[in-house]
């Protein structure tokens, strides 16, 4: 007992010994460069090989990830309002059933907490490791969050807890979210962005109609927004613009934004000449065309239809060339349908089509125009077409700008007036086929690159992994290598 004190002393000089030396060993390292086997100390080459995912900023799509197997496989939650029931399904839907079954292919185990169809039956996978936990909507649509919750907390104490909760958009709603640190969240179209949307519909607005309250509701709407996203731990924004918004207007950390772009299904979707060819002889259609454009999606007035109409009803009475040497497919129905239908012969309104046939029609077109003026997320039809290998024409909504038709080399954006669609198609027919083929070549390779449903799903997984990463068992999920030469 008495000796203590000195023992303490002891300790104290050859902790102060040790950490000079230690010291010293750092100095030596940063004044002679190559040490440890690492290169010299510039840090550039580093950054290039290995990098932190968390804060990296850009979309995860750019980065390759080698096919592989996770050696660690993932209890996953998912929260979405509505499981679609076939491929015909709306953006958000869409992306969640792209996604998830591409998890659940590559082995991890997930947990769908959805609502139950109204009057169809749900639809059956061949996984036994996708599990789905049904419940009656709300009355406005929402799923009931006690009754999900109570399932949730079920599965989180049978067997593992989860690694990961995932939710599509509120799918689980920000009171319940709060404190969980290994929750993420994807924004499928944030109020802030709608605003854009709300300033296009107010300035087309016909003089007898009476005025939206939506702009000035839109506002307070961001900020309650702001107020609320932060009760998530994890957000993925769907585009570029999104994840630039989340940090700066919605003040979210950066390192708890991840932007992943959506991604469509490349084996479905792919060019196949003879798959148009085939399409087009079906429907009647001769060889004679000098250009087929094509537009796909309900024809409602926030896609932009009106204004297509418009466009179109314009250059069909100012130039009777363009009219008789341009066909315009229509894939898709809406109260616009009939209207379309009364344009005259070169205008074929199909009517939705499932996605084998969605994906002839994008082959049969020499250009894909989309005038949406929905500024939410990343439109899908977009990235089929491009990764059909078809340049694409639409509207300068920020998302699209920043990450789809970034320049011409893809195709072109307009303005949403009529004047800036009509001078977009009379310069695509003056442009030419060979032009736009090109344009497509261009598009498809970057659809590849970024827009492919593998590329997302492998982006989606890196991430859940990092979030569950167990640093204690040495996993190391967060960093990325670069392993391309
Ligand atoms: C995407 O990756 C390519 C090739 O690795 C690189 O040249 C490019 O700068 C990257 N773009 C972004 C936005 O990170
Ligand atoms: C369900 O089916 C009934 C009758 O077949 C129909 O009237 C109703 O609109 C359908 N509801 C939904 C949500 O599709
Ligand atoms: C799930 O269970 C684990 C282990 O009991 C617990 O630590 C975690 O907080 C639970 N998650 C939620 C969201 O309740
Ligand atoms: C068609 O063009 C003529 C002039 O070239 C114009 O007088 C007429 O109003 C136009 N019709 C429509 C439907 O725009």
């Amino acid at each position: 007992m008495t000796n203590l004190p000195s023992f303490r002393r002891l300790c104290s000089v050859a902790f102060v010994l040790s950490s000079f030396s230690f010291f010293m060993f750092l100095f030596w390292c940063r004044c002679t460069g190559p040490c440890l086997r690492r290169g010299p100390f510039t840090g550039a080459v580093d950054e290039k090989r290995s990098l932190d995912l968390l804060t990296y900023a850009p979309a995860w799509n750019n980065l390759s990830f080698p096919p592989w197997r996770s050696p660690k496989l993932l209890k996953i939650a998912v929260f979405v309002k509505k499981w679609p029931h076939r491929s015909r399904a709306g953006g958000l839907e869409r992306h969640a059933l792209t996604l998830h079954l591409a998890l659940a292919k590559k082995g991890h185990q997930l947990h769908v907490f959805t609502s139950s169809p109204q009057n169809e039956s749900f639809p059956r996978y061949p996984f036994r490791n996708l599990y789905f936990h049904l419940s009656n909507p709300t009355g406005s649509g929402y799923l009931d969050q006690a009754v999900v919750w109570k399932q949730f907390q079920a599965q989180n104490s049978t067997g593992k807890p989860f690694d990961v909760i995932h939710t599509e958009s509120v799918g689980l709603m920000h009171t319940r979210s709060k404190g969980i640190p290994n929750i993420v969240v994807s924004w499928h179209g944030i109020a802030y962005e709608t605003i854009h949307s709300d300033i296009i519909q107010e300035l087309l607005r016909s003089p007898g109609e009476p005025r939206s309250s939506s702009l000035d509701d839109r506002v307070m709407r961001v900020v309650e927004e702001v107020k609320f996203f932060p009760s998530y731990a994890h957000h993925v924004a769907t585009s570029d613009h999104v994840g630039d918004v989340l940090k700066r207007v919605y003040m979210i950390p950066e390192e708890r934004v991840h932007v992943i772009l959506n991604g469509v299904d490349e084996d479905i979707f792919k060019p196949n000449l003879v798959s148009g060819i085939d399409f087009k002889r079906r429907l009647g259609i001769t060889d004679s065309w000098a250009m087929v454009i094509g537009l796909a999606g309900r024809l409602v007035k926030d896609k932009g239809y009106p204004i297509m109409f418009e466009a179109l009803t314009q250059v069909f009475n100012e130039s009777e060339r363009f009219r008789e040497t341009v066909l315009i497919i229509v894939a898709g129905d809406g109260p616009w349908g009939r209207r379309y239908r009364d344009l005259g012969s070169n205008v074929i309104v199909l009517g939705p089509l499932e996605q084998e046939r969605l994906a002839s029609f994008y082959n049969s077109i020499n250009v894909f125009f989309n005038p949406t003026l929905r500024a939410q997320g990343l439109d899908h039809t977009l990235l089929e077409a491009m990764i059909s290998g078809k340049p694409v024409v639409a509207t300068k909504l920020a998302s699209i700008t920043g990450s789809i038709i970034v320049n011409d080399d893809y195709g072109y954006t307009f303005t949403a007036t009529v004047d800036s669609l009509k001078r977009a198609l009379y310069h695509v027919w003056n442009e030419g086929r060979t032009v736009l083929e090109k344009k497509g070549q261009a598009a498809r390779k970057r659809a590849l690159r970024l827009f492919s449903a593998t590329k997302m799903a492998d982006a989606y997984e890196r991430l859940f992994l990092c979030i569950s990463n167990d640093a204690r068992s040495g996993e190391d999920y967060c960093k990325y290598q670069d392993l391309s030469p």
